[in-house]
């Protein structure tokens, strides 16, 4: 037995640095919690010669195996983010016989059930809360206080990025382009926006939740996914009209022992409480068979929140160290199948660009009654500028249809020679 738990840290950047002043700051309180006090070992980095607020030089290393040697860490908290080095470090301190909490939901979506197994294999956990929605909690309250339901459907708003940017393209009516430009002024978004506004940083933490949520594998390559890049002033303002906004909504449902998974944008109606969920918040909605709907909703990244999830994992392992309590056999992944996209039901949003004839309508209401497709309302909208004259802009909404029945459909409109454009289609909710 030894006097303090050993934590090592692999990348003090943003969020590591906010870590180790956070366990400086609350050192005795910490202490208090857990029975020992935890102590800062080794931290690791590329560069050894720049000096890191609260750790020692002779703290730092660029060398995991000085991490992996070190008899006194019981903890590793991998805060580097990259799938690589990241996902074999991982494993190694896990083969070394070390608990590992990371942040990295790249990792996790990608090699989270071989490694929640290896950690099984090695009597160690590997937890990972500040994954998914960065400091609200969601992936504890999943495997602990709602373990007794059978949770059915996960619809979520899961990077703030990318509501950002569409909760101010709603309140100021402007472009995508104008909006992004001021997203990355203000360090809201990447100087490269792929990750976030084509919505793969989204496929990862709804995979991670998939696992968690139905205990299926889901890779993130299986998440059908449309970003935000296409959305423009006229969608928002139109999603406006017909009562709802739109937000880059994260869905994952269980139906008939298959799941369906998605990440696309959505309109969603204005009453829904996932509407009103602004800015950079995230937030996470789960059915449950016995609870119903729950939501959790809070800040989704930055460092004070990452951190609260982060340290709230590394208390969580030095008190089961502390207590000697073994940790709970891995329960097996299911691995079920993932729906495609033309499997998907949703009701449907449709913007189609027509000259402005009579019949056109007549025309691609029968297309869609063809397809066994209803159409729920329909509103159209006389262009406004020059370059558009002579065209009209039809919005319709259908109800619930197949992906497939759709894109067939849509595949007959766009022949029609009075379609000048099939705009964005985008499935509705609420
Ligand atoms: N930022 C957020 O709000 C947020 C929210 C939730 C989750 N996360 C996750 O938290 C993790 C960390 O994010 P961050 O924003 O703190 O990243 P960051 O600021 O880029 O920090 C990365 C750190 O890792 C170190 N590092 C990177 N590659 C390394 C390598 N090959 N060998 C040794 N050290 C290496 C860097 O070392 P040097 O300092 O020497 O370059 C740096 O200290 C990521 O997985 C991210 O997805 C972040």
């Amino acid at each position: 037995m030894t006097d303090t738990v050993g934590i090592s840290l692999l990348g003090p950047g943003n969020i590591g640095s906010a870590v180790v002043g956070a366990l400086a700051r609350g050192s005795d309180r910490y202490a208090a919690r857990v029975g020992r006090p935890l102590e800062l070992r080794r931290v690791l980095v590329r560069d050894a010669s720049k000096p890191r607020d609260g750790v020692r030089a002779d703290q730092l290393t660029t060398r995991i195996e000085d991490v992996l040697a070190d008899a006194g860490t019981q903890i590793v908290v991998e805060l580097m983010g990259g799938e690589e080095p990241a996902r074999t470090y991982i494993e190694q301190s896990l083969r070394a016989g070390k608990h590992v909490v990371t942040a990295n939901k790249e990792v996790i979506a990608k090699a989270g059930a071989a490694l929640l197994q290896i950690a099984a294999d090695h009597g160690v956990r590997l937890l990972y809360e500040a994954s998914v929605g960065g400091g609200i909690p969601v992936i504890a309250p999943l495997s602990r206080d709602l373990l007794a339901n059978e949770v059915t459907a996960v619809t979520a708003i899961i990077n703030g990025t990318t509501n950002y940017m569409l909760t101010a393209m709603t309140q100021q009516g402007a472009d995508y382009g104008a909006i992004l430009a001021e997203a990355q002024r203000l360090g809201y978004a990447e100087p490269d926006p792929t990750a976030d506004v084509e919505g793969f940083d989204a496929s990862y933490k709804i995979a991670v939740l998939c696992g968690l949520a139905f205990n299926v594998d889901v890779a993130p390559g299986e998440v059908t996914r449309q970003g935000i890049s296409g959305i423009t002033a006229r969608d928002i303002a139109y999603a406006g009209q017909l009562g709802s906004v739109i937000k880059l909504l994260a869905r994952a449902r269980l139906v008939d022992g298959e799941v369906e998974v998605s990440v696309q944008p959505t309109l969603i109606g204005r009453g829904e409480p996932l509407a009103k969920v602004d800015g950079v918040l995230n937030a996470v909605q789960l059915e449950g068979d016995l609870v119903g709907r729950v939501l959790f909703e809070g800040p989704g990244a930055g460092p004070g929140p990452t951190t609260s999830s982060v340290l709230a994992d590394v208390l969580d392992i030095a008190q089961d160290i502390v207590a000697e309590r073994a940790p709970r056999p891995a329960v097996p992944r299911r691995r079920v199948r993932v729906r495609p996209p033309e499997e998907h039901m949703a009701r449907y949003y449709l913007r189609i660009r027509v000259l402005d004839q009579p019949g056109v309508l007549a025309r691609i209401a029968k297309s869609l009654g063809d397809a066994q497709i209803s159409i729920a309302s329909v509103i159209q909208f006389d262009s406004e500028d020059q370059a558009t004259e002579g065209t009209a802009e039809l919005v319709l909404t259908v109800h619930r249809a197949s992906g497939a029945a759709l894109q067939g459909a849509l595949a007959e409109i766009r022949r029609m020679d009075s379609v000048v454009e099939v705009g964005n289609v985008l499935p509705m909710e609420g």
